[in-house]
């Protein structure tokens, strides 16, 4: 099939790269003539294990161009997807003026049948707004009584991770399929039925439900897991002050099959360009309709408490002056295996140790650059503190001389360090890990006062 994507963000190269793999002829469109150019060269612009590849191998077989060219793209593609971000917006909605415009570009320029695939996380109701745009530029277009072109709005949202993006896009659990009742909607079913039909295995993972339903779930979907993640932190700091271990608990509420044992991590606090943003742009959809959602108003604020968690665990150990203190930081990116930096824990962290006057040494095995630019950004109004951050070489180059070890994100190189260097490298054998990487007893026999987020054993 011929298919364009529109947006080479996350979510829209991903698609477009695994498309391609399955081969179809696809064409990725964005504005940012840069990032064109990069993915041109085939270099990529963003950190995704097993990205670069894929890319290298469509493009010299054919089945992948990149193009800043919107009216090339739109005469390409059967199928038209719509990638592109909905950031959050001043009052916590999504902004969907890059949707809009894409709409507006594929309404100006086709000439035939066009099924148009919303992918971007949308609010209910953006696909019929998108319809709406489209039908109304095409009646100018047509104004006589030669029929436009026609075409479908589906939504199709997307439900891969960041670090395993390529694994999750060709394995799905489910694709989720919204989409009206007129004939021109039931054909651009048969049409995303066909096109994922290879991702299934041979099993049929696509659910089709109405466009509002699909819009609906995307963000249900988020909301809950954001959920599960803050419950998981309480339930953690609560056993802390009752001493239980959180561990068991996790394995032992976990083996209920209506729980399930997946994203049960207490831990530093969510992350990302995702959940944050979902959370808020729910919330933001209750209060248009006069219906507050507390749940997840309460998911929230537990979140902003325990990206704090870790300074708190310190000023209990240390007093509230961090003065004259040198502390390293291991873990940059909102989680492991990708350098992004959005929304990461690790940016209240290293402004809330700054201010308190510790001296920070951090290091990220993929972020360091990624985390340099985005430091640079929050502290711009503070050149003193951000001249109190060292970027260091190495996890023990980190370590070298500091008054306590912080793991911020659970990078698998932090997971079995050399625990007699490390000791050996500290001022104080004092580590506090946000994301309980190692066995609390193995490490006090180790010698080190080793402070978790839950773990009492
Ligand atoms: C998330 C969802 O998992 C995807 O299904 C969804 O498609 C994506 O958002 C999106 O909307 O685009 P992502 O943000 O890439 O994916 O990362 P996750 O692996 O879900 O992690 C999110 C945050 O939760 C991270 O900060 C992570 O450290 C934290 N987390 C996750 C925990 O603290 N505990 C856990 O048990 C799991």
């Amino acid at each position: 099939m011929n298919l364009t994507l529109f947006g080479t963000g996350y979510v829209g190269l991903v698609t477009g790269v695994c498309l391609a793999e399955l081969g179809n002829d696809v064409l990725c469109i964005d504005t940012d003539a840069e990032k064109i150019a990069t993915l041109q060269r085939a270099e990529v612009p963003i950190y995704e294990p097993g990205l670069q590849e894929l890319i290298v191998g469509n493009v010299r077989a054919g089945r992948l161009a990149f193009s800043t060219d919107m009216a090339r793209g739109v005469a390409h593609g059967d199928v038209q997807f719509i990638a592109v971000g909905t950031p959050s917006a001043d009052d916590g909605s999504a902004d969907l003026s890059h949707v809009f415009e894409v709409a507006g570009a594929i309404a100006t320029h086709m000439t035939s049948f066009k099924v148009i695939v919303n992918k971007s996380t949308v609010p209910v109701g953006a696909g019929e707004a998108v319809h709406k745009a489209v039908a109304t530029v095409l009646a100018q277009r047509w104004p006589g009584a030669q029929p436009a072109p026609g075409f479908a709005v589906v939504s199709n949202p997307e439900f891969l991770k960041e670090g395993s993006a390529i694994n999750d896009f060709m394995r799905p659990d489910r694709i989720i399929v919204g989409l009206g009742e007129s004939p021109e909607e039931q054909r651009a079913g048969d049409l995303m039925r066909a096109l994922y039909r290879p991702f299934g295995h041979g099993h049929d993972r696509v659910i089709c439900m109405d466009r509002r339903s699909a819009e609906f779930t995307k963000y249900a979907a988020n909301a809950m897991l954001a959920t599960r993640i803050s419950f998981m932190n309480e339930m953690a700091n609560l056993a802390d002050r009752l001493r239980v271990d959180i561990e068991p608990v996790r394995v032992g509420i976990g083996a209920d099959p209506r729980i399930g044992d997946s994203f049960l991590y207490p831990g530093v606090g969510y992350g990302g360009s995702c959940f944050p943003k979902d959370v808020t742009a729910l919330q933001r959809m209750g209060d248009d309709v006069g219906l507050p959602l507390r749940l997840l108003a309460a998911v929230a604020q537990v979140n902003d408490g325990q990206k704090r968690q870790l300074v708190d665990r310190l000023v209990q150990r240390l007093g509230p002056d961090f003065s004259g203190q040198r502390f390293a930081l291991w873990g940059l990116a909102f989680k492991p295996n990708t350098d992004d930096m959005r929304e990461a824990p690790s940016r209240v962290l290293v402004r809330e140790l700054l201010e308190r006057g510790a001296v920070l040494q951090v290091f990220d095995p993929v972020a360091m650059q990624e985390a340099r630019r985005c430091l640079q950004d929050d502290l711009h109004d503070r050149p003193d503190l951000l001249a109190r951050i060292r970027y260091a070489q190495s996890p023990l180059d980190a370590a070298r001389d500091a008054d306590a070890l912080l793991i911020v994100t659970e990078w698998q190189v932090f997971r079995s360090p050399d625990f007699d260097a490390l000791r050996a490298v500290l001022r104080q054998p004092l580590v506090v890990d946000g994301r309980n990487l190692y066995e609390p007893r193995s490490m006090r026999a180790l010698g080190f006062d080793y402070l978790t987020v839950g773990r009492n054993a």
